[in-house]
């Protein structure tokens, strides 16, 4: 499973993406509002940092204006992939954006009948938002795994994207499920690497090396 880090911060970007475990970025305008600046140089400046796909939301909400920005977007650099919301015009977008060869992300999807539409449509990426569909009460997990399951059942190309990641474990399950990417916040990229017996046992052999070179200074 690819890990996709779920920021516009270019600092945190740069320092998680040296580690070689980070795959790509999503961002949205959300996101991009709380950074400074012209987004423009954000979204340039993410891509040149980042080794694969830098998602970038269009705001436009009819057609002829969601293609415009689309194609403003993509025209930033070559690892921009082009995020549409969910709904009948986006729909549309991401089938046009398809046949021009345009990589397109499917967001703020929350329901497998949505997932199957965006994949006839032809989009690179569906983004289920578990968190949020967590937050209301529903399980999140549970419309991942079947939307992997229809696109397995149908043999889609469309990657499964697990979005809206709240804590490791969304992590873990998404990658038991066999999602393609799972996009997170730094602080949960952070959390997968602790463990308390992992830093119990380092600071264990470290006190115990002491031990071993204090005895080495006797010699
Ligand atoms: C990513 O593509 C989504 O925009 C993001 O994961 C949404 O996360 P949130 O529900 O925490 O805002």
């Amino acid at each position: 499973m690819k890990i996709f880090l779920d920021t516009a911060n270019l600092g945190e970007i740069r320092s998680c993406v040296e580690l070689g475990v980070v795959d790509g970025v999503t961002t949205n305008p959300s996101l991009l509002a709380r950074e400074t600046g012209s987004w423009r140089q954000t979204l340039q400046a993410i891509c040149e940092a980042v080794p694969g796909p830098v998602s970038a939301e269009v705001v436009a909400e009819e057609f002829a204006g969601m293609i415009r920005e689309a194609h403003d977007l993509a025209s930033i650099a070559p690892n921009i992939v082009v995020k549409i919301a969910m709904s009948r015009e986006g729909v549309r977008v991401i089938h046009a954006l398809s046949k021009e060869g345009i990589r397109t992300n499917a967001t703020l999807v929350f329901s497998p009948s949505q997932a199957l539409l965006v994949a006839k449509a032809g989009a690179g990426y569906v983004s289920p938002f578990i968190g949020r569909i967590d937050d209301v009460s529903n399980d999140g997990l549970e419309v991942l795994r079947q939307i992997i399951e229809i696109y397995d059942m149908q043999d889609f190309d469309t990657e499964i994207l697990a979005a809206s990641i709240r804590h490791p474990m969304h992590v873990v399950e998404a990658a038991r499920a066999g999602a393609h990417v799972a996009t997170m916040p730094v602080a949960v990229f952070d959390a997968l690497f602790r463990h308390p017996l992992t830093e119990k046992g380092i600071q264990l052999f470290l006190d115990d090396w002491k031990k071993v070179e204090a005895r080495g200074r006797e010699d």
